[in-house]
């Protein structure tokens, strides 16, 4: 693993990420010949902004602080029900910051209820409407899951992700992304598609570290994005018996030696091995806390200490039971358990 440097000018952190579709050949010198396209980012910015829990009445104050405060990766979702929101806090904070579009990277994911042929394009639409953009950097499928009209729910994914491949030609999005796949699901998908995955987002956080599973994306060119990587600080997983990861000495006792925040430290060591981060907070103050951790510096040390805390091998966001679907196939503890909290 390599060690960290916050020497790296903000911009450098950000990774390239594979280029199938047309997305990749936008010129970016305004041409008379073609119609004219906007300049966009072509990378992922490492630290990102999660939006998933981000309610009330003011949603729109907190995206908006994030990109002030120099967040340039926003994470939306459909699921979330709060796009039209987020949409007018990106375009507030946008004006606020002096910056235009082209200067974010926008995540946004389809849900459950709109897979198959013709309802990923739908879903898109209606992000694109209520996020109030003409395009999305990175469109994910939520979950390996279709969901019927009756409510019900089957493993689904090959006919989604064709669709999602027309919705990448016709330049809606700039590239596409899967996320909660198990390994036999994305090695499918991949022999199966011509357009592979550009991100896999998933559950990592020091308490579930899932080394291999990245290295696997590592060799096949799929950027990873971590999600929930405060771990347990999400109010709405189960807690169950491990105590939160921002409280555990280990990395308490790192903090206080680095002169950084527990919250800071655990995003320090996501972006140490690659992977982006997407913390969520609706408290000014988080949210500026988590940015600065582009000025934590961890020793090589410290992140060893970090990897020892994979013992727990603990997933919070499992709904397996409740979709009644089987879901993290082969990515479960040494004792194959599925660690459902639906
Ligand atoms: N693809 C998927 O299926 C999927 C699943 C889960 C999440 N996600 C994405 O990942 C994002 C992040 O994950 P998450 O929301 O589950 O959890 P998280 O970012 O790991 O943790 C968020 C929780 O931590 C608190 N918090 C934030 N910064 C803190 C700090 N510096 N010190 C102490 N507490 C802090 C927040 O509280 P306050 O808000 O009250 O400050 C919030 O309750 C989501 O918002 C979403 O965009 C994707
Ligand atoms: C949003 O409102 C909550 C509850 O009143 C408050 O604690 C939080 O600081 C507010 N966040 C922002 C960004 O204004
Ligand atoms: C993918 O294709 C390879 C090569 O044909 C094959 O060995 C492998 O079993 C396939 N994997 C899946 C999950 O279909
Ligand atoms: C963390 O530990 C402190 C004191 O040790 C305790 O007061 C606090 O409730 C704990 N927080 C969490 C989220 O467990």
């Amino acid at each position: 693993m390599k060690t960290f440097t916050t020497l790296l000018p903000l911009a450098a952190l950000t990774v390239a990420i594979k280029h199938d579709g047309p997305a990749a050949q936008i010129p970016l010198e305004p041409s008379t010949v073609l119609p004219a396209e906007p300049l966009t980012l072509d990378k992922i910015p490492l630290l990102g902004y999660g939006t998933w829990n981000v309610n009330g009445d003011n949603v729109s104050e907190a995206v908006s602080w994030a990109i002030q405060t120099g967040y340039r990766h926003i994470d939306c979702a459909a699921a979330y029900g709060n796009e039209a929101k987020v949409g007018r806090g990106i375009s507030d904070g946008l004006i606020k910051a002096g910056l235009t579009r082209e200067d974010l990277w926008i995540t946004s994911k389809l849900w459950n209820d709109h897979h198959g042929t013709n309802a990923p394009e739908r879903g898109l639409e209606t992000t694109l409407h209520n996020l109030g953009v003409g395009y999305l950097d990175l469109y994910h499928m939520h979950w390996p899951v279709s969901q019927s009209i009756l409510g019900s729910n089957s493993i689904e994914y090959r006919d989604t992700w064709s669709a999602m491949g027309l919705l990448l030609e016709k330049g809606l999005t700039r590239h596409i992304g899967v996320s909660n796949f198990d390994p036999e699901q994305l090695k499918d998908l991949l022999n199966h598609t011509s357009h592979p995955p550009s991100v896999h987002q998933m559950e990592l956080h020091p308490y579930l570290q899932q080394e291999d599973w990245i290295k696997f994306h590592e060799k096949h060119g799929i950027h990873v994005t971590a999600y929930s990587p405060l771990a347990g600080s999400n109010p709405t997983y189960d807690k169950g018996e491990l105590t939160q990861l921002l409280n555990n000495t280990v990395l308490t006792k790192i903090a206080h030696k680095r002169g950084c925040t527990p919250a800071q430290v655990s995003l320090v060591w996501g972006m140490s091995r690659g992977t982006s981060v997407i913390p969520k907070s609706q408290h000014k103050e988080r949210i500026t806390e988590n940015f600065h951790s582009l000025k934590c510096e961890l020793k090589e040390k410290d992140l060893k200490k970090l990897d020892k805390l994979g013992k727990a091998h603990h997933r919070y966001n499992n709904p397996s039971e409740g979709w009644k679907v089987d879901l993290y196939k082969g990515l479960e503890d040494s004792e194959g358990k599925h660690k459902s909290r639906s």
